[in-house]
């Protein structure tokens, strides 16, 4: 039996669908440069920091830019990004998310958040979350993308619990790499073709209760 102190959270594609809000705007980008840019693509910037997204996005193209022009187009597709998320209300919470926080608080199971975006404060005040985490990590936080551990492992070390005891719920095959390089358990939510190297999948976290903490 094992021994869950501490639930970390990946906020985009596991608490709010921002995928389609990412998707959107990066493809915005890519039609402005020229080119298309599906949904299948866009799957392959889940859980991708900004910048290395946009690399690969450059690459479905097969454009190249300096690094100036870089942080440019960066710049303007996260304005975009930001215009979509500013419209984000508790309603876009994902179902049972909200039901499963507060069972996991109720039972004195601590709770991080542990993603790479930027937006992360912007878009937990947005849906009203944010007094739900006894600890924040996000991209302005860190200084390596997944599937580095970085992330998970300064959740763990905030709320002060061994990474053993820790685990991770993941939308991407990024964040779960990162999930086992922390040394944590993982839990894939989402499609388990994607998420076949985690612990476990669900599919969402509608009537979830502690024994899905169980391995
Ligand atoms: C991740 C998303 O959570 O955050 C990625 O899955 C995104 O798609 C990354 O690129 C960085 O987000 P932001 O908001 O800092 O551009
Ligand atoms: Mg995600």
């Amino acid at each position: 039996m094992n021994n869950i102190k501490a639930c970390i959270f990946d906020l985009d594609g596991v608490i709010v669908d921002t995928a389609k809000y990412h998707y959107l705007a990066w493809k915005r980008l890519a039609n402005e440069l020229g080119f298309d840019f599906d949904e299948n693509d866009n799957e392959r910037l889940k859980g991708v920091s900004r910048m290395d997204s946009l690399e690969i996005l450059l690459e479905i193209g097969n454009k190249n830019f300096n690094d100036e022009t870089k942080k440019e187009l960066a710049v303007k597709k996260n304005s975009w990004y930001v215009e979509y998320i500013s419209k984000m209300t508790e309603d876009e919470i994902l179902p049972g998310v909200k039901e499963f926080l507060t069972l996991l608080r109720n039972c004195g199971i601590k709770i991080s958040l542990g993603s790479v975006s930027k937006n992360s404060m912007r878009i937990l005040n947005s849906i009203n979350l944010t007094s739900y985490f006894d600890a924040i990590i996000d991209g302005t936080k860190i200084t390596n993308a997944k599937p580095d551990p970085e992330v998970f492992l300064k959740g763990a070390k905030e709320l002060d619990v061994d990474p053993k005891n820790c685990v991770v719920f993941e939308d991407a095959a990024a964040g779960i790499e990162a999930a086992i390089n922390a040394g944590m358990y993982c839990i894939g939510v989402g499609s388990p073709e994607i998420l076949h190297r985690a612990n476990k999948v669900i599919g969402s976290f509608v009537n979830k209760d502690l024994s899905v903490l169980e391995f």
